[in-house]
């Protein structure tokens, strides 16, 4: 497979030309991407002439990397960490989701500059539609109040969940994010709850519960915030969305008490997909992201293994 993947690379390096259109990621670091294989494989297989490039951009160079990017007419970017809430004052225009989660993580070019989208809480929403996760009305528990947690909250909110539960180590902070999405609810939809509180929640699987925290992601793969099966028996789908391990602790846990448990795969598939979908006005159709999917196991395979 490594000779096959190396072969469709030189096919697309010899098909750039004066038409090529540039894509690209711009993140610190950005070196263990695998953005570059969803985009151009999406490239080639559609015979979009684009290609997807990394960027590493050093601190404090952010403002330079946008302008520079624009100058260069390059078509869209990507942003990842830490750049994802700073990249905002940068741009001409916001989509309203992106600007209610407070990250951006794709830019359009547009005439007089970069609009800026947010595709992870979307790419995690078609994540949970192809996994048959439903959301509209149901009750949700989101596990951390970070950043991740705060965009899940929005996103639950934008497709009619009937209420999310932030739980967090630090209850002041999930009272925070739920006081923000309620504001922007303008009705309570969102409330805090301290992790060992659980137990006040009633018995029976009534609960999604979304993983947003870094706990228990490569190389502490043996850790969850939550260990106790009586909070696992609430619960009938479990979404991590680590990817790395591919099971987590918190997907063992859910497993063990019949709940059906996901990992973070699909949506970092999905945001690539949806930003691709922006730029090139290109819809990718469920057999193309499958093999989409597949390409990117068979690269982290080779990372893995490096
Ligand atoms: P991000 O913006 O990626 O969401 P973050 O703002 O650092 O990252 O948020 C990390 C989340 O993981 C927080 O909810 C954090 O809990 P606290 O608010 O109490 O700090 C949670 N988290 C991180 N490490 C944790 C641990 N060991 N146990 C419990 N929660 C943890």
């Amino acid at each position: 497979t490594i000779e096959n993947a190396a072969g469709k690379e030189s096919k697309m390096l010899n098909d750039i030309n004066g038409y090529t259109r540039t894509c690209g990621l711009i993140g610190n670091p950005v070196e263990h991407t695998l953005s570059p294989v969803i985009h151009n494989t999406l490239s080639m297989v559609l015979g979009e002439n684009l290609a997807y490039v990394p960027f590493h951009v050093e601190n404090g160079r952010l403002e330079d990397a946008v302008k520079g990017a624009f100058a260069l007419n390059l078509l869209g970017l990507n942003v990842t960490v830490p750049y994802k809430s700073d990249v905002i004052p940068y741009l001409t225009d916001i989509d309203p989701l992106a600007e209610n989660i407070g990250a951006v993580n794709t830019l359009v070019q547009t005439e007089t500059g970069y609009k800026g989208y947010n595709t992870d809480m979307p790419g995690l929403y078609r994540a949970m539609c192809e996994d048959g996760v439903k959301v509209k009305g149901e009750k949700v528990l989101i596990r951390g109040a970070g950043g991740v947690a705060r965009a899940v909250a929005m996103l639950l909110l934008d497709k009619g969940a009937r209420e999310a539960i932030l739980l967090n180590r630090t209850v002041q902070k999930a009272q925070e994010v739920a006081d923000e999405v309620n504001r922007i609810a303008g009705r309570k939809f969102s409330k805090a709850m301290s992790v060992d509180a659980y137990d006040t929640l009633p018995a029976g699987k009534q609960y999604l519960a979304i993983q947003a925290t870094s706990v228990g992601m490569y190389p502490h793969c043996d850790a969850a915030v939550i260990e106790d099966p009586a909070f696992y028996e609430k619960i009938h789908t479990g979404y991590d969305l680590i990817f790395n391990p591919p099971k987590t602790r918190f997907m063992e846990l859910v497993e063990a008490q019949g709940g059906k448990a996901y990992n973070g795969a699909k949506m970092l598939l999905y945001q690539g997909i949806i930003a691709f979908e922006l730029w090139t006005g290109c819809k990718v159709e469920s057999w193309l992201a499958d093999k989409v999917y597949e390409r990117m196991q068979e690269a982290k395979k080779t990372e893995d293994g490096k």
